[in-house]
């Protein structure tokens, strides 16, 4: 008797598992009901009482063996096979993720086509910015509070360099580089020393709108934020309050009539109707001069508007550091499907 288990032994030992296939062949010859390791379980009766320990151990050990074999090869089928033991070829795959476009760039790229359809063309400077770019040339007195450390990020190593605190000082690039007619709108990320809040972030976006040109009046920068409101607004209805800025003269805080016909108007234009959305004005002579270009004969508009803000009307996005964090659960709800 011992020795059919040892014949079995040696043929268990010795089956090629090469294919699946030699799997499924050896788990039914030996491993199944009516297989060869059952067939000598079976056999156990007619085995004399003492030989009967011994031959329950050969025959233990040998249910073992061909246990391990049988696992050992159908585990390296399935890491080898790209479906896998229940490959189904019907079922649906696993897609990559697509991403989304940020809901920052998504408004730039509209509002900056809004702009090219009329003429301007798009305009981009560094980051970090000296003293003459950013505030000098754009007529901010020397001791403007703007310039201040609690507004602004210098630069440690040069006190004459500091993140840009607005992208006008693309719109001074702008003039250096190119005689007038200009009309060029600027996006970008700028940097402001205030403290982080829902509403408020010390890194944002800004668009900036420079034209220069002769003739150019307060009357054609009206016309133009009213066709910039009613392209990205719907509604052509805009408002401008008296305001300062030392690069403009005069100046004006624009705001969009929005409507208050629901809750959420209400909410986001704090009960006025009103959305406030830019600053604006007539690029100040003393600019133009220090630009090296004559006021005498030339005239000019400039307007800036923060991404951010209008985002979060557009979207309804209650807290401005959404933008920065990179969380997909809120990235994703901006997929376009593309
Ligand atoms: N540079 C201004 C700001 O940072 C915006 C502005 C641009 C205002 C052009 C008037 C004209 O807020």
């Amino acid at each position: 008797m011992l020795e059919n288990v040892q014949n079995l032994q040696n043929q268990i030992e010795s089956t090629t598992l090469a294919t699946k296939e030699d799997a499924d062949k050896f788990k039914l010859t030996h491993l199944s009901k009516k297989g060869s390791i059952q067939e000598l379980f079976k056999a156990f009766r007619e085995v004399p009482p003492a030989e009967k320990k011994a031959f329950g151990a050969a025959l233990n050990a040998l249910k073992q063996l061909a246990e391990q074999r049988y696992t050992e090869a159908s585990q390296s089928f399935e890491s080898e096979s790209v479906l896998g033991e229940n490959g189904d070829l019907t079922r649906s795959g696993n897609p990559h993720d697509l991403g989304s476009i940020h809901p920052i760039n998504a408004i730039k790229d509209e509002i900056l086509d809004i702009f090219k359809r009329i003429g301007f063309n798009v305009s981009t400077g560094p980051e970090v910015e000296d003293d003459w770019h950013n505030f000098t040339a754009l007529n901010f007195p020397e001791e403007h509070p703007a310039r201040d450390m609690q507004d602004t990020f210098f630069v440690q190593r040069n006190p004459d360099w500091a993140l840009r605190t607005h992208t006008s000082s693309v719109q001074v690039r702008a003039m250096e580089n190119v005689a007038p007619p200009i009309r060029t709108i600027s996006p970008g990320r700028v940097f402001r020393n205030e403290a982080i809040s829902s509403r408020s972030h010390c890194v944002f976006h800004q668009i900036e709108g420079l034209y220069i040109d002769k003739d150019v009046s307060f009357a054609d920068l009206k016309q133009v934020l009213m066709y910039f409101a009613q392209e990205f607004f719907g509604k052509a209805k805009i408002r401008m309050r008296p305001s300062y800025f030392p690069f403009t003269e005069p100046s004006a805080e624009v705001d969009v009539y929005w409507g208050l016909e629901n809750e959420i108007d209400h909410k986001i234009t704090k009960g006025t109707g009103w959305l406030e959305v830019m600053g604006c004005g007539m690029v100040d002579p003393n600019v133009l001069k220090a630009n090296g270009i004559d006021p005498d004969i030339y005239t000019g508009y400039a307007f800036g508007m923060g991404i951010e803000r209008i985002a979060m009307n557009r979207y309804q996005i209650p807290d401005i550091r959404l933008f920065t964090e990179n969380d997909k659960r809120f990235l994703s709800q901006f997929k376009t499907g593309l």
